[in-house]
Order: C-alpha cells, then sequence, then structure tokens
C-alpha cells in the first residue's frame, strides 16, 4: 500500500478539499433542498433532479460510461485569441491545469483552478427556498495584457421520466422541445411535461445550443465540441434530438480583473416564473446571503449534537460527515447516487426506518412526518411494501419477491424500533394517537400498525417457530427458495426480540398494560427458542433453508459463520453472556480483518441454487463475505453493550473513513463517507469500497459514536450516560440537544476505564443513578461525569 491522498479536510473539518482531480472513482457531493437535489462530482460530472430522480430527472448521466463520469455541469473557457481552450473542473477537457482544487462542504461544492494565467472559481449550491441550482463563476485575469474569452456552459437534460429515457430511444429521441427565448434556454416534453426546465445566466448570452448534436459535432465528445472549438455556438433549437443547454457569452478582461456570471438551472411550471428567479439571483450578494443561509441551516443542525474527544478523527465524524450523511441517506435512501440510478428501487421501506434513528436527534418534526407517512405501505395484515416513490409515497415490491411470500420477513419490525426509538429522543407519545393509513386506504392510530407487524410475524412462523424467510431478510440475498417455502430467519428471530422488548415498553409508557404483559412473554419464548435451536456450539446459526438445513454452521461447507447473528445476539439481549462473549470472540477470530468486519466466512465459491441471490457474487464481494459496512456498526454497538470499549474502538476506527485517507490506491471511495461494501478477504481487490454514501452504516455509526461509545443514550425517562470508550481517553465533553434543553456533558475518566459511571453531578448537584431527567424549566444543563 502506498501512501495516496487525493485531498484532505480543511481546517475546520467542514469542508474536504481534493487537490487532485484524477480521483480513483468520482468523489461526489449532495447538494440539495430536499426537493431539488444536485448530484456534483470532483470534476464537475453529475446530474439534478426534483423530488423523485425517476420521473423527474432533470440532467441526464451515463452510468458505466467511458470515460467515467460523464456529462455533468460543465463550463468551458476559450481564450479567443490563441484558440486555446479548457476545463476550470478538469473534465471534460481534462487538459492540465497549473492548480486545481474541489472544496466539498456542507450542501455546496466551490472549484478553484489556474490555466493559462486565468483563475475561475465555480461555487455551485441550491438555494434553500427555489428548485434551481445556482452555478457562480468568476474569472480574474493574472495576465499583464487586456484579455478576451468565451465562456461557454453546458448541461444536457433528461426526458423527465429517466426509465425511458435509457430504454425507449426511439422515442425520446422525438419528444423534446428546446428552444432560446429572450435570454432563457427552455426545455419541456411536446405536450406532456410536467412544467419547464430552464437554464439561463445574468450575463450576456452572444450565442447557444440546445441540440446537443450541433453544439458537440458528429463524432466528437464533451471533451472537444465543435463549438467551443470554434469560439461560438450556432444557435440551434431542439425539437426532438437530445436537447442541451449550451450559452457562449464573451468578455474582456484587464490585467487583475474579476468577472462573474451567475448561471442558473432549474425547473418551473410557468415560463414566466423565470423572470423573478432572475431578478433574484442575479447579483452576487443574493448568492452570498442564500449561502449563508445554507452554512446556518447546518450550523443549527450540527449544534444538535456535538462531541470533543482526543480523536480528531473521530470528532470530525461525529460532528460533521456523520451527521452529513445521515442527512443524505435520509433524503434519498439507497435510492439515487453514481452508484444507485435512482431508476428501479425507489426508497427503501426498512433503510428509511433505520435512516430515521440516525436522525432524529436533529431533525425530530421530519422523522415523524416520515414515520407517519410509512404507514401507507403496510397491509392491514401487518406486513409491507420494500420500496415506496418519494412524489406519493406510495410502494411496491421488486421484482424478485416470491410471489408464494411476498413479503421480506424484517421490513415491517424496523417500524417498531423506529418508532420507538423517536419517542425516547423526542417523549411524543401522541404519534402513537396518529390516525395513519393501510394499503387498503382503511386507517388505523400508529400504536395499531405497531401491534399489526407483530402479528404478521407471529402468523408466519416455521417449523422450529422462528420467523419465516419470505423474500429475503435483511440480507436482501439471501433467499432460501424451496418448494416448501419453509426457509427460516435466525436473525429475525432476534430482531423480532429487541421488536418485542421495544414494543413491551412502549405499551407500557402508553398505559397498555395487558399488550405490555403480552409482549414480555412473547420475547421469552421467542428467547429460549433461539437459544435452543439456533445455537452452534460457538456461535449462533444465521438460518434454516427451505430443506431444513442450517446457514452458517460449522457444519457447513462454506459460509459457516455469519455477522449478524452474532452481533444481534446481542443488542436483542438473545444471548446469555457467556454466548456473548462466544460469539464475539468467533467474529474476532473469522471475520476481522484490518478494512473492517466481513458478513460471512468462508466466502461462496459457486451457485448454491436453495441459497440463491446471495452466491451469485463472487466470493468477497457484496453479501457474499465483503465487509458489508451497514452490519460493523452493529458489531461495534454489540461490543459497547458488553463493555469492551477497546475493541468497539477497534472496529469503529477500522472502518471509519478518515482512516481510508492515504490508502487511496487500495479504498477508491470518498473519506470523508461510508460506503456500502469493501471488497473481502477472499477477493483480489480486498480493500476496495464500492458504492458509496447511501448505506444503513451512516445512521447506525452515528448511533454507535452517540449512544454507545459516548453513551450518552435517550431513554423515555431521560438520558442515560454509560459511555464506553478506549482506556487511553482521559476526558471528553458531549453536547447535546434533548427534547427542549440543552446538555453540556463532561466526562473525566482519571482512572483510564473502559466502561463505569462512578459520578454523575448535574449543576454541581450528586445524582443517585446515571439518568438525567428531562429538564424542562432549565435550558441549559451542565453534567459532570466521572467514570470509574
Ligand atoms: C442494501 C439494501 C439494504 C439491505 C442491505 C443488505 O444496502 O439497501 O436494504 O439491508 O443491502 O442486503
Amino acid at each position: 500500500m502506498i501512501d495516496l491522498h487525493y485531498g484532505d479536510f480543511s481546517q475546520d473539518g467542514t469542508e474536504f478539499v481534493i487537490t487532485r482531480p484524477d480521483t480513483p472513482t468520482p468523489w461526489i457531493n449532495y447538494l440539495s433542498n430536499n426537493q431539488y437535489c444536485a448530484i456534483v462530482s470532483n470534476t464537475g460530472g453529475g446530474f439534478s433532479f426534483h423530488i423523485d430522480p425517476r420521473d423527474r430527472r432533470i440532467l441526464r448521466y451515463r452510468y458505466n460510461n467511458v470515460p467515467v463520469d460523464r456529462p455533468g455541469r460543465y463550463i468551458y473557457i476559450r481564450d479567443s485569441q490563441s484558440g486555446q481552450y479548457w476545463s476550470p473542473t478538469w473534465q471534460p477537457v481534462q487538459k492540465f491545469l497549473e492548480s486545481y482544487e474541489c472544496r466539498h462542504g456542507l450542501a455546496y461544492t466551490r472549484f478553484t483552478s489556474i490555466a493559462f494565467n486565468l483563475k475561475a472559481i465555480i461555487t455551485y449550491f441550491v438555494p434553500l427556498m427555489d428548485n434551481i441550482e445556482i452555478w457562480e463563476l468568476s474569472l480574474q485575469n493574472l495576465a499583464p495584457e487586456k484579455r478576451k474569452f468565451d465562456v461557454f456552459s453546458y448541461a444536457e437534460f433528461c426526458l423527465w421520466r429517466a426509465l425511458s429515457d435509457q430504454n425507449d430511444l426511439q422515442y425520446i429521441q422525438n419528444v423534446a422541445v428546446c428552444y432560446f427565448e429572450q435570454g432563457t434556454i427552455f426545455y419541456s416534453l411536446f405536450d406532456q411535461a410536467p412544467g419547464y426546465a430552464f437554464f439561463s445566466s445574468n450575463g450576456n448570452i452572444s450565442s447557444w445550443d440546445c441540440d446537443r448534436e450541433a453544439f458537440i459535432g458528429p463524432y466528437r465528445s464533451e471533451g472537444n465540441p465543435i463549438s467551443v472549438e470554434k469560439g461560438l455556438c450556432s444557435n440551434s433549437h431542439a425539437l426532438g434530438g437530445n436537447p442541451i443547454a449550451a450559452t457562449c457569452n464573451h468578455i474582456e478582461l484587464a490585467p487583475q480583473e474579476t468577472k462573474t456570471i451567475i448561471f442558473i438551472l432549474g425547473v418551473i411550471k410557468e415560463k414566466r416564473e423565470v423572470k423573478d428567479i432572475l431578478k433574484k439571483y442575479s447579483s452576487q450578494q443574493t448568492c452570498e446571503i442564500e449561502l449563508q443561509k445554507i452554512r446556518e441551516k447546518w450550523n443549527s443542525h450540527l449544534a444538535s449534537f456535538y462531541a470533543e474527544t482526543p480523536s480528531k478523527e473521530f470528532n470530525l465524524m461525529a460532528n460533521i460527515w456523520n451527521p452529513y450523511q445521515c442527512k443524505t441517506t435520509f433524503d434519498w435512501s439507497r435510492y439515487v447516487s453514481l452508484y444507485e440510478t435512482g431508476i428501479g428501487r425507489g426508497m427503501g421501506f426498512r433503510d428509511s426506518c433505520q435512516d430515521s434513528m440516525g436522525i432524529n436527534y436533529a431533525l425530530p418534526k421530519a422523522v415523524r412526518e416520515r414515520l407517519l407517512s410509512l404507514t401507507k405501505n403496510q397491509f392491514e395484515s401487518g406486513r409491507v411494501y420494500h420500496i415506496y416513490f418519494p412524489i406519493t409515497g406510495e410502494g411496491d415490491f421488486p421484482d424478485y419477491v416470491k410471489k408464494e411470500l411476498p413479503f421480506f420477513s424484517d421490513d415491517h419490525l424496523w417500524l417498531i424500533l423506529a418508532v420507538w426509538d423517536y419517542i425516547k429522543e423526542t417523549g411524543d407519545l401522541s404519534i402513537l394517537d396518529e390516525k395513519a393509513c393501510f394499503v387498503e386506504g382503511s386507517k388505523a392510530n400508529l400504536y395499531d400498525h405497531l401491534k399489526r407487524a407483530v402479528d404478521f410475524t407471529l402468523d408466519n412462523l416455521g417449523k422450529h417457530c422462528l420467523p419465516l424467510m419470505g423474500s429475503a431478510d435483511w440480507n436482501d440475498t439471501l433467499h432460501l427458495p424451496g418448494p416448501n417455502n419453509a426457509a427460516e430467519s435466525v436473525w429475525v428471530a432476534m430482531q423480532f426480540h429487541k421488536a418485542l422488548l421495544d414494543l413491551m415498553e412502549l405499551s407500557k409508557t402508553y398505559k397498555q398494560d395487558n399488550d405490555s404483559k403480552m409482549y414480555k412473554k412473547l420475547a421469552e419464548k421467542m428467547k429460549e427458542n433461539v437459544n435452543h435451536v439456533a445455537w452452534d456450539g460457538l456461535w449462533y446459526l444465521r438460518a434454516f433453508k427451505d430443506d431444513g438445513d442450517p446457514v452458517g454452521s460449522s457444519k457447513c461447507q462454506e459460509g459457516k459463520i455469519y455477522l449478524n447473528t452474532q452481533s444481534w445476539a446481542i443488542i436483542s439481549q438473545i444471548a446469555p453472556h457467556e454466548r456473548a462473549l462466544s460469539c464475539m470472540d468467533a467474529v474476532k477470530q473469522y471475520l476481522d480483518t484490518e478494512y473492517g468486519v466481513m458478513l460471512l466466512f468462508p466466502a461462496y465459491s459457486r451457485w448454491y441454487p436453495d441459497l440463491g441471490g446471495i452466491s451469485t457474487f463472487p466470493p468477497g464481494l457484496k453479501e457474499n463475505g465483503a465487509i458489508f459496512c451497514h452490519s460493523n456498526p452493529w458489531l461495534i454497538m454489540a461490543e459497547c453493550i458488553l463493555g469492551r470499549g477497546g475493541r468497539a474502538y477497534h472496529y469503529f476506527t477500522q472502518l471509519s473513513p478518515m482512516t481510508k485517507n492515504g490508502m487511496q490506491d487500495v479504498h477508491r471511495t470518498e473519506p470523508y463517507v461510508y460506503s456500502q461494501m469493501i471488497a473481502g478477504k477472499s477477493h483480489p481487490q480486498f480493500g476496495r469500497a464500492k458504492n458509496s454514501w447511501l448505506t444503513g452504516t451512516a445512521a447506525w455509526s452515528m448511533k454507535c459514536i452517540s449512544q454507545w461509545i459516548l453513551g450518552i443514550r435517550p431513554e423515555f425517562d431521560g438520558l442515560t450516560i454509560d459511555p464506553c470508550i478506549p482506556e487511553e481517553w482521559g476526558k471528553m465533553r458531549i453536547q447535546r440537544q434533548f427534547r427542549d434543553a440543552f446538555y453540556d456533558i463532561t466526562i473525566n475518566n482519571p482512572n483510564h476505564v473502559s466502561k463505569g459511571v462512578k459520578e454523575v453531578r448535574l449543576e454541581g448537584g450528586l445524582l443517585s443513578n446515571n439518568l438525567l431527567l428531562p429538564s424542562p424549566q432549565r435550558k441549559k444543563n451542565t453534567v459532570q461525569i466521572l467514570m470509574g
């Protein structure tokens, strides 16, 4: 491994500054106001959409293109005299830049580059209140003489419905309408547009192109468009064809002079709206004000939780980059990135439940709304749709759902975990009284929705009295097909047990004592059963196949041990202490690697029809034995529950994106966010990460940081203080919003233990236990903790 850096964090940590454009994969950022979203890479690549990337795609992106990461929001600069041209974002022209810097900040991205004695700064952002994106371009002439430049902008429109744009080529080539009218390019469909996309600027547009072929020219690419070469566009319109927005501005710069052009791309219902938008955003001051609003929004978001520990990297994750990724996964689930195409699978039901758990401390209102709208995807029987789409919130199943078992055995249960988590954070029991729809259209209060989730699992138990696998469980690829539809999931049994414990507490708090007793009994029964049928001797089995044979047993040839049933045995409180220690040791022995912990071992070396999807991947990729990042924080939680702070921190650190910077020849994806997976030991590219950004790792890591390692855990009655840290840490400070009050907590660890709270002082007064009661009277609470 060589030390390979493509950039680093800014001094205050709020930006990742990329200093080489040729990163191993595009390193991206999400610029979004929750409705309008622009994905932008470190070379200007990416695309945009409005609310739903499937149905309202604004810009095209050619996934898996060669060269990678095309097209994007491009600027071309041409020296009018020499004819030299380049892109200040490096792509698509790829001409050498004397200096290059891409700063991915919190909801904005800024490029600064110098080439041919011209300095270019481009800032991209999406204002909070309008469905547009701004490209603010400043050009400064560094040469001692006056110079003229032709400045081109370029964006390629998509046919709103991104799927037809890909698969119905003969159709889409004949429906676009794109033209220049009074300084603005408008794009719509001939007869069925939901509105218009537009592109405009505050500069004097001297020529334009709306037709891609006219701008680029035959057998050329975005890297060498004929219009740029010539120094002017051909004023083409598109009636059919491939619509684009390309404009050309001629500018003249005296020595050291700077000029700014503000480009605006967006969506509108009526053409006349453009006038007001242009008026509002045509000045640099307005852009600065709008950027400031974005900064303030993020400052207030991040202020809900703040940690100071001896580890700078840990702090960066805790305070900035993990919360930032959590917001992105909450907004877009696993739907849209450079790897998730935003076409097929929609937002995930289970994913949204988990994502909400990573953010409810900062955005409780948004989580409340999300949880209540998710119930639209629950059937009266209690099962739920697997995916849903943002515009209507309505759900569906993926194609591979089994006809006879049209459910995923875990999906519906996540709602219980997410709702109880939200209530513990907010104290808001009223959410349980809210009437919410079922798929069938009938309504019940949220509490009833949760009860039905339990009923569905109880109605679908198999011959070991474990939950039937259904189409799969959390592991989407563990299909376990067979003629009897009899496969069972040990992991869901554990998740079910956790859901029963949660519902037991929740119903007690909700004054439904009989329900609470019933859930307690059910939980005891399931616990006993799992321990009876699913203990393999040193660890827990993962599942039973259709024919009743175990998965994840020492008796199996391959896939002998799976991670999730070990960590969840502890999270769900199924495992007695000695079994917990045994299975955690087995995880350390068989699954731990220097890049993270693998999902199973040994990986399957061939296709097994009775396992299904999981054995479609080569060994070490995806669910077949990769380091599937999502599962790592569960292990960290489990180790914290056992009080082993050293091990928990070891697992945390080796997975953290921060530790991947400097090893980009191996890791490859962005060192500021988690990826879905990292190739496992049995793969030749061991350590290579894939599918960055959209992963449940974000939410669970945030929970690990705040609630398990730092150990500040919301309960219905207050905040429990229970850190589980590396022994080296002597002092920490955590500032946290909890309901209506703010807590400033200092933790001292003079004896260097990893767990154990000796003393809790609130405003100097000693408390009798480690629970901080909610304090509606006092807005600010100073807390001193002594570990020992
Ligand atoms: C993907 C899915 C998630 C699933 C996981 C494991 O990340 O989005 O829902 O649990 O894979 O299969």
